[in-house]
This record gives structure tokens, C-alpha cells and sequence, in this order.
């Protein structure tokens, strides 16, 4: 016996192992969760992504050309989140101070309306903004990476999305963390899908397996030909239009041909010598995280200490403000007037907090709130941080929503859609699936961006670059990268460590306060508890990726634990 399963180990290490398929490889990423780098940083999802941004870096791209390239590398070997069928948020700031972002967010096709969800008694239907063709809004991942790259890339397209083309032809071998998501939704595939999926197999997916997908190469190749044109027109868009016809979808070819991403001036804001640069609505991200510093500001937070009760307390009932104005206040702003002015003014912010006590937790006015959802585990988005050698930075997020989004995969087209629907408030005061709920703002209209919590961030340093960092975690990420700045900051942590310290998280309804299972000491948790916090532990919650210039100038880069194949690389 023992004989046997040192053969198997010998096996094992010399990466050659014979399972359910002939001579399977184990896929050896060299994968870095912490990376020092003299010159450029990328801090990506996935070794292989990481890996073409570098290759790109080194090609003489800046950091726009890399993050391209990322982004369409992270469709391919990276599908549950990576994407070409859904949308995204991307700030940059350029070496020269200079800042700008794009929205490309999906927006709802035109015969979307406000009460598509809902019954006949005006009741959720389960499922239908989550699962299957009526799911998706109209994708905008093409449109914003094109535009990202006409307006700032130097690399010509051909060379930055080749790489992705590459993968998905030739295949790549999947990580155990994909062939496990992979396993986990395979009859899900099974029921939104044709068998001409590449997802869909007899066997188990293992460690190793290779991962070719020649419709979605092809997808690529038509990208690669034809620009935007190649996804929202011609064959891809009618291969879209073809496959919203096997089910419930109402994204036509005027939807497509109509998409535009949207530039946007980043939200920024001084916290003591730092500048927070953020996205500004159609994500919550930036006036929420912009909201959160400035209550805190004025508190000794280094004083109360990294985990003590009194700064976990203080944090979160900032949390609990902020995601009531959420709720209230945010939406897409090119149809909805939201007040951000109002939102990020000092006085309104302090009287926000003027019911804060040190003492006791407040209670979440939940007069508004109908039935609540827990927060669920599941954090599938994307995010990637960039710094080039020049000092150029972007940091960007993107998102089918759920995992694999709709599950549908486009018929022929070979990519999955996105299920962001969801993201509106289907009903008032109805939450959706993170639990969060929404008014007017937030409704559902033609043409109108759901509202998102995807928070891409980059923090200047007495006028220097300083941070780069975002996450997935549906409504997470925004008190993620909030904790990982105040870590940073305040309690003076390395990168690396204020990245995979553990998290808590408060969205005022449902009125508690989530924290990370481990990492929290019991004596902190009775505190809070004592305080009147409703603890409710889960396993993981936003997965954060991020680069820190530090004062020599090295780029530290820090992919999050939470996630085995984050991967940080640089040179
Ligand atoms: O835009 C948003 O806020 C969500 N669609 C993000 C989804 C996400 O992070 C997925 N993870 N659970």
C-alpha cells in the first residue's frame, strides 16, 4: 500500500499523473500571491492573465495595452467571471497625475421594463433576473476595452488581444480551482445549453485538464478583424440574437449596435495626504468608499488599533450609513439625478454620523426593507491592477455577476453571458441577490445601467502614485477595499498582509454585522456582540488584488489568498 502511494506521489511531482483521462499534466503555474518589482506590476485573477500582461509590458505596451490584454486572456482561461459577455468599470491615472475612467457597464436592452421580474401580483419570480436568456443586459466589455485602448493604448489591437486568440485555440490546462467550479455548475450548463459546449462532459473536470474553446477563438479572431463591429454586428451579434431565441432573451441587434461605454470623470476625494480616486455611478463603488473615509477621518483609528473592537465598530457603522444612502440615492446617473454633490459633502457626512455612539451599535431602520437574503459566498468577479514602467496605473473591474453569469453560453460564439439584470432593484425594497435592496433609482429602464458595487481604485500619496487595488465580492468590495486602504494607512501593514487580513462587513440590511471565520479573536467578537452587533461568520469575502508603490520605488503586488490562482507578476 505504502509502495502505491509513493508511486503516486513520484507521480504527482513530476507532474504526469494518469486519470479519468489518458496522461493528464498538472498544470504547473508558477503562481505568486506576493511579488517585489523594480519596474511593472500586474495582479490579475489568474498566472496565465497575469503572465501575457507582463509579456505585453515587456512588448513596450502601457498599462492600458497590458490590461487589455489581461482582460481578454481572463475570457478565456478564467470563464465563470472573465468575460466578453458582460461589463465593467476602469480608472487610470497616468504618470502625470492626469485621471480618467470608463464605464462600460451593460446596460438593459430596450424591451427591458420596470416590472419584467414580477408576477401578476407584482412578486419576484425566483430566478428569472439570475438564470437563463432574460437575465442579461446588453454586454459592454468589447465597446469599453476598445475604446480604453484607441484613446490610450500604443501596441496595435492585433497584438493585444492575440494572446487570448492563442489560448483559446490552442487550450490551456485548468486550475484545480476551475475544474472545481467547472464540476460544481455542470448541470446548470447542462440545462441552459446545447451540447456543443466545451463545458459540458461526460468526465469530471480534474486539475490539468485541457480547456480548448475554438467557437470563442473564432469569436476572437472576428474581434481582431473588425474592432467593435466584430462583437456587435455581423456574426457574433447574430449568434447573441439567435441564442436570446432558444430562450426567454430580448437583447436585439439594435441593442447591440447601440452599445456605448461611457467616459466618466473618477470621484476623488483627500483622506489626510492621501487622494482616493474611484468610479463614479453606474457603480455604487466610488461614493460609497469616497463616504466611508470621510466619516472615519476625524477618529484615531491607529490609536483603537487593526481589529479592536472600538475601529471595527466605527467601521462598520459608517458601512451601515453608506449603504443606506446606497439604496436610497444611487443609480445610474446618465437617467437618475443622483446626488452625489450632496453624498460626498462634509456636513451631510458628519451629520451622518452625528447618531454614531461609541457604545452601541445603531439600529438599521428597516421600515423600507421587505424579506432579507444572507449574503451569499460566492465572490466570482474580476479584477486586475496595473502599474507600467512608466508609472501609468489602472486598475479595473469586470463582471459576468454570478458565476459563468446566466449560464448561458452563446450558441456558436462559444462565451457566457451575463446575468447582471439582477443588479437592479427588481421591486423596491426587495433585495436581490447579495441581499441588497433599491428604489427608484435603481429601477429598471430601456437602456439604463443597473447600479454596481464594483469599487476600481487608486490612491495617490502626497501627489504620488501610492495604491492600486479593486476585488470582486458583489457588495463586499466596497468595505474590502475600504479595510485594505485603512490596513495600509493606518495600521502601517504591509501590502500583503492588508490584503489577506480577515474582513467584516455591514450593508444595513440585513442589520448585521458579517465577519470572516477565521482571523477575528473570540475577547473582539464578545465586544462587539456586547455592543449590540448581530455577528454572522461565512467563510471568505471579497477577494482583493492590489499594487503599492513603495517609497524606494519598488511596486509591491498582492494577489489575495482567498483566491489560490490570484497571481501577482511584474519585472
Ligand atoms: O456589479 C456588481 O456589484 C456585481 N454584479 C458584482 C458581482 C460580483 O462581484 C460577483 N461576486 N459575487
Amino acid at each position: 500500500m505504502k509502495k502505491h502511494l509513493l508511486f503516486l506521489l513520484i507521480l504527482l511531482i513530476s507532474g504526469t499523473i494518469t486519470c479519468q483521462k489518458a496522461s493528464i499534466k498538472l498544470p504547473e503555474y508558477d503562481i505568486e500571491k506576493s511579488a517585489l518589482s523594480d519596474h511593472a506590476m500586474v495582479v490579475s485573477p489568474h498566472p496565465l492573465a497575469s503572465e501575457i500582461g507582463v509579456e505585453i509590458l515587456k512588448k513596450g505596451g502601457n498599462a492600458v495595452d497590458a490590461t487589455v490584454a489581461v482582460q481578454f486572456a481572463l475570457a478565456v482561461v478564467y470563464p465563470r467571471a472573465g468575460n466578453i459577455g458582460g461589463g465593467g468599470f476602469m480608472v487610470f491615472r497616468q504618470a502625470d497625475g492626469s485621471i480618467d475612467a470608463i464605464d462600460y457597464r451593460e446596460k438593459a436592452p430596450a424591451a427591458a421594463s420596470r416590472d419584467m421580474y414580477l408576477d401578476a401580483e407584482k412578486n419576484i419570480i425566483e430566478g428569472l433576473s439570475t438564470k437563463g436568456h432574460l437575465a442579461s443586459g446588453v454586454p459592454g466589455s468589447v465597446d469599453g476595452l476598445i475604446q480604453a485602448h484607441e484613446k490610450y493604448g500604443v501596441l496595435d489591437f492585433k497584438t493585444v488581444i492575440q494572446p487570448a486568440i492563442r489560448l483559446a485555440r490552442k487550450g490551456f490546462q485548468v486550475t484545480e480551482t476551475e475544474a472545481n467550479r467547472l464540476n460544481q455548475f455542470k448541470d446548470a450548463f447542462s440545462e441552459y445549453n446545447t451540447d456543443d459546449s466545451p463545458f459540458i462532459q461526460t468526465e469530471e473536470w480534474v486539475p490539468g485538464h485541457e480547456l480548448t474553446q475554438t467557437n470563442l477563438a473564432k469569436t476572437l479572431k472576428r474581434i481582431r478583424r473588425r474592432g467593435r463591429e466584430g462583437f456587435y454586428a455581423g456574426k457574433t451579434a447574430d449568434y447573441i440574437v439567435a441564442e436570446m431565441q432558444l430562450g426567454n432573451g430580448i437583447i436585439t441587434k439594435q441593442d447591440l449596435a447601440a452599445y456605448q461605454g461611457q467616459w466618466r470623470k473618477p470621484l476623488t476625494r483627500l483622506y489626510k495626504d492621501y487622494k482616493i480616486i474611484s468610479m463614479p455611478p453606474s457603480s455604487s463603488g466610488g461614493v460609497a468608499l469616497l463616504q466611508l473615509m470621510e466619516m472615519v477621518e476625524q477618529y484615531p483609528l491607529a490609536k483603537y488599533g487593526f481589529h479592536s473592537s472600538e475601529a471595527i465598530h466605527l467601521m462598520a457603522e459608517a458601512e451601515r450609513r453608506v449603504y443606506a444612502d446606497r439604496a436610497e440615492y444611487l443609480g445610474d446617473m446618465d437617467f437618475y439625478p443622483v446626488p452625489i454633490d450632496t453624498l460626498l459633502d462634509s456636513i451631510y457626512l458628519q451629520k451622518r454620523m452625528s447618531d454614531f455612539s461609541e457604545t452601541a451599535a445603531s439600529l438599521s431602520d428597516s421600515t423600507k426593507a421587505g424579506k432579507f437574503k444572507l449574503l451569499k459566498e460566492s465572490f466570482e468577479t474580476t479584477h486586475t491592477s496595473v502599474v507600467d514602467a512608466d508609472g501609468n496605473a489602472v486598475s479595473v473591474t469586470t463582471t459576468l455577476n454570478s458565476n459563468f453569469g446566466s449560464k448561458v453560453l452563446v450558441h456558436g460564439a462559444g462565451f457566457f453571458l451575463n446575468n447582471e439584470m439582477d443588479d437592479f432593484s427588481s421591486k423596491p425594497g426587495e433585495p436581490n441577490q447579495f441581499g441588497l435592496i433599491g428604489a427608484e433609482a435603481n429601477a429598471i429602464q430601456p437602456a439604463k445601467r443597473m447600479l454596481s458595487s464594483m469599487t476600481p481604485t487608486i490612491v495617490e500619496k502626497n501627489g504620488e502614485l501610492f495604491l492600486v487595488l479593486g476585488a470582486p465580492g458583489g457588495s463586499t468590495i466596497i468595505t474590502a477595499v475600504f479595510q485594505v486602504i485603512i490596513n495600509v494607512i493606518e495600521f502601517g501593514m504591509p501590502l500583503d498582509e492588508a490584503v489577506s487580513a480577515a474582513r467584516f462587513h455591514h450593508q444595513w440590511l440585513p442589520d448585521m454585522l458579517t465577519i470572516e471565520r477565521e482571523g477575528f479573536d473570540e475577547a473582539t467578537k464578545t465586544a462587539l456582540q456586547e455592543l449590540g452587533h448581530q455577528l454572522r461568520e461565512v467563510n471568505r469575502m471579497a477577494v482583493i488584488k492590489a499594487i503599492q508603490r513603495l517609497e524606494n520605488g519598488q511596486l509591491h503586488g498582492a494577489g489575495d489568498p482567498r483566491n489560490p490562482d490570484d497571481s501577482a507578476k511584474g519585472y
